[in-house]
């Protein structure tokens, strides 16, 4: 047994160690030579919740935000389904200063695109992720959506169609690929999560453990069919903070990460 816990004693937004948090979130070299990575960043609390009264929120705390802040920094887009979006109030993934440097080196926009997944095109577009993002947002739908929204959406956002009656999502994820947007990150929810699992997409996932206790009947992080085949993870960062505990897994048959 190998305990892997590094404390990060780090405080909030310490340049340091928010570089040190980017070399254990590194993205793998694959990413360069055009093959996507497809990571999942989650929170859940220790009886398996996934969201409190609601909302993600109240699982959540300041080094949970600061890895979420970075993983969102790594990446080339967020790929999040539609009722997060409007739970959670999404807004446009925000360009970093600490970050600059680094995404213009890796041939990165400033900052990752958000890419929705629905069906019912029901959002917001008069909100920030639609008329303030730095990179445009990107919608994904089905061929048989709405097409009197899709041409509304269309004017604020690139539509992506792929499927009829649901999004097929391995044709979406080889989409946003085929934009050179290997680095790819979901931030759930959990019915996205749980197709993109069972679809056989999902690269890595990391998890946060919040110390708490919730009880209730809130969904864990994948919620929907049982996957056809379960998928055994293997461990390869586990950090500690503050009774947090942010854990790296990824599939087994996929090499370790290096630097990109
Ligand atoms: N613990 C965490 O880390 C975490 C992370 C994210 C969210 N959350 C929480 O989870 C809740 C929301 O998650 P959720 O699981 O209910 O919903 P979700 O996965 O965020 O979104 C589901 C919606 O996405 C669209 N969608 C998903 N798969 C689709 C497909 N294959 N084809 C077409 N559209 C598809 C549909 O949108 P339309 O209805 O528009 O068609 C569907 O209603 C919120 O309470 C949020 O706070 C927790």
């Amino acid at each position: 047994m190998q305990q892997l816990i590094s404390p990060l004693g780090q405080p909030q937004d310490d340049p340091q160690s928010l570089a040190a948090l980017a070399a254990v979130y590194a993205y793998p070299d694959q990413v360069n030579h055009g093959r996507p990575w497809l990571r999942a960043n989650m929170v859940s609390g220790l009886d398996g919740a996934a969201r409190l009264e609601g909302l993600s929120e109240g699982l959540s705390g300041d080094a949970d935000k600061r890895i979420f802040g970075v993983l969102r920094a790594l990446s080339d887009v967020v790929l999040v389904g539609a009722e997060t979006v409007r739970a959670e109030g999404y807004r446009p993934a925000r360009a970093r200063a600490d970050f600059a440097a680094a995404r213009a080196a890796a041939g990165q926009a400033p900052a990752p695109a958000i890419a929705v997944v629905t069906r019912s095109l029901g959002l917001d577009l008069t909100a920030p992720l639609f008329t303030e993002p730095v990179v445009r947002t990107v919608v994904i739908t089905t061929e048989d959506s709405p097409a009197e929204a899709r041409r509304a959406v269309a004017e604020v956002a690139d539509v992506i169609t792929a499927g009829v009656g649901s999004v097929d999502l391995p044709a979406a994820v080889a989409a946003l690929a085929a934009r050179g947007w290997t680095r790819q990150l979901t931030e759930g929810g959990p019915r996205l999560l749980g197709q993109l699992a069972g679809d056989g997409l999902l690269d890595e996932l990391c998890l946060s453990l919040a110390p708490l206790l919730t009880g209730g009947d809130a969904p864990r992080i994948l919620q929907g069919a049982q996957m056809p085949d379960v998928q055994r993870m293997r461990l390869v960062s586990l950090i500690e903070q503050k009774g947090f505990l942010f854990t790296r897994y990824l599939r087994p048959t996929d090499s370790a990460p290096t630097s990109p």
